[in-house]
């Protein structure tokens, strides 16, 4: 990086301390690594796990390092895929192939719902409806029918904890991003630019391969629109949630193209899709998602496929969540200082702009990058004088990019720790029914959108699903 180019150590100081408050607010669950310890066996909640394919097995994973909760069932109709979810969690849960049995077991205080998409809302109602507490992947439902039935149906269950699998919501640097927007340190920001691109040809990922039998097997669930989203329910599904909480609202219509041209191997999925969505006050996202091509143009290239890129009139913030070989990571850009008073003598005006414009490119590229800092580089006041200097020094090197901050903890470990918190105490989710109920609708809207080639307005989904008034015209 050329000298000009980088931070001074004032600037930096100053840019840091901004972020240091905003990341102080944020509640301290990303400290330490949950410590494994032995709990009395009522003081756990005691979950089944519905569906161990890929993320049950993936969840189990993650939920064998937590100790507030413990496995007593699980459920999977392929019993293959069951036996590596019990072998996975190791601690021998119940078996089952029906999910209702799993449902009817008393000694069950939650479900954690991993399973195909059309089936979210039909095993979240009966899981209700048996009492237990539910985590359920996004997408929450599938259908505009679910979105009313499941609003009405968590109405008459206040008391049971329902939460979506949007992990975003529980990342430092997702939060802290949030703070920065909330501060406006960012100033007004107007545009959020979303992608997740991959290279299935290079690449092919197990879950979006055909495997025989087509449509007749459920395997092949995501490449189906009968069972599916597609890519909009699947990826874009975690992004236009984050543009609606930078947003703080939902869009109020979506348009967009999607296009099947590379992956004709008989699913009816796209494998490519393009959407804007348009939010109140000129606010706008553009999303893209590719099947061929896995480049992000953030972070130097450094890192593959997904990312969000938050624009404000005062600075821009690239994220990624990543995944458990890349922790999520967040880097900050101010934009240029604005441009100087233009003199009164005639002559040095035109000069004088030209040097105010000349300076706003450079400088742009001389305010950043500065990365977001994790919670243990806060400065509490409390450190000794060496602890002090250690935490500048790792400050100063990360600003450098010689350092780089990373999320200290899984934000998945985090939700699935947050919610057995909320099973026990009652408190609302981060990510809770209204927010996966906003997601899930923005998901059917956008395929709606593509599907029609037309503007979809958001409060079209209060017209949607509901059966017509009997006697009523139109
Ligand atoms: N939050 C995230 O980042 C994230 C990531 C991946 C997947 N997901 C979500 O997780 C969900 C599951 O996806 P996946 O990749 O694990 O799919 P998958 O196909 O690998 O697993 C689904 C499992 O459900 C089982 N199943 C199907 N019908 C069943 C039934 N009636 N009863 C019991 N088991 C049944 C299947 O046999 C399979 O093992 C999807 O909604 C997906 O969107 C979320």
């Amino acid at each position: 990086m050329p000298q000009d180019r980088e931070v001074s150590r004032r600037d930096f100081v100053k840019a840091a301390g901004a972020v240091s408050a905003v990341a102080a607010a944020i509640p301290a669950v990303h400290g330490a690594p949950a410590v494994q310890k032995v709990r009395a066996a009522n003081d756990q909640v005691q979950y089944g796990i519905i569906g161990t394919g890929s993320r049950g097995s993936y969840l189990l994973k993650h939920l064998k390092g937590i100790d507030s909760g413990r496995c007593v069932a699980a459920c999977d109709i392929n019993p293959e895929n069951l036996k590596h979810g019990v072998d996975t969690i190791g601690n021998n849960p119940k078996q089952y192939k029906d999910y209702r049995e799993l449902l009817a077991a008393k000694d069950v205080d939650a479900v954690i719902v991993t399973l195909p998409l059309f089936i979210h809302y039909p095993v979240t109602r009966d899981a209700l409806m048996a009492g237990k507490h539910v985590f359920c992947e996004k997408c929450l439902v599938f259908k505009p029918e679910e979105v009313h039935a499941l609003r009405a149906l968590h109405l008459e269950h206040p008391k049971q904890t329902l939460q979506t699998g949007l992990q975003r919501r529980y990342s430092y640097f997702y939060q802290t991003v949030k703070q920065m927007v909330d501060k406006g340190i960012l100033g007004n920001v107007h545009h959020i630019h979303a992608q997740w691109h991959r290279n299935m040809l290079n690449k092919p990922s197990a879950l979006w391969t055909m495997k025989p039998g087509g449509e007749q097997n459920i395997a092949n669930w995501r490449v189906y629109r009968s069972m599916s989203g597609g890519l909009t329910a699947e990826l874009t599904s975690h992004q236009v949630d984050i543009a609606d909480w930078m947003f703080g609202s939902q869009p109020e219509f979506v348009m967009g193209l999607g296009s099947l041209d590379t992956l004709k191997d008989g699913r009816d999925v796209w494998d490519n899709i393009q959407l804007i969505y348009k939010y109140p006050n000129g606010q706008k996202m553009t999303y893209s998602s590719i099947s061929t091509n896995s480049f992000l143009p953030f972070f130097n290239g450094t890192r593959p496929e997904m990312g969000e890129i938050i624009m404000g009139s005062e600075g821009t913030v690239e994220m990624t969540v990543g995944d458990d070989v890349h922790p999520a990571i967040a880097w900050w850009y101010r934009e240029p200082p604005k441009a100087a008073a233009v003199t009164t003598k005639a002559g040095e005006k035109k000069k004088e702009a030209y040097v105010a414009g000349a300076t706003m490119v450079a400088s742009g590229a001389a305010n950043g990058p500065i990365p977001i800092m994790t919670s243990d580089l806060n400065f509490t006041g409390k450190e000794s004088f060496i602890d002090k200097e250690v935490k500048f020094a790792r400050r100063w090197l990360t600003s450098k990019g010689v350092m780089v901050q990373e999320e200290q903890r899984n934000p998945v470990d985090v939700e699935l720790e947050s919610f057995f918190d909320c099973c026990r105490t009652g408190q609302a989710p981060k990510a809770n029914v209204e927010i996966g109920m906003a997601d899930s609708v923005a998901v059917i809207l956008s395929n709606q959108a593509m599907d029609e080639g037309r503007k979809v307005y958001f409060n079209e989904i209060e017209k949607m699903g509901k059966p017509a008034v009997p006697g009523k015209k139109g």
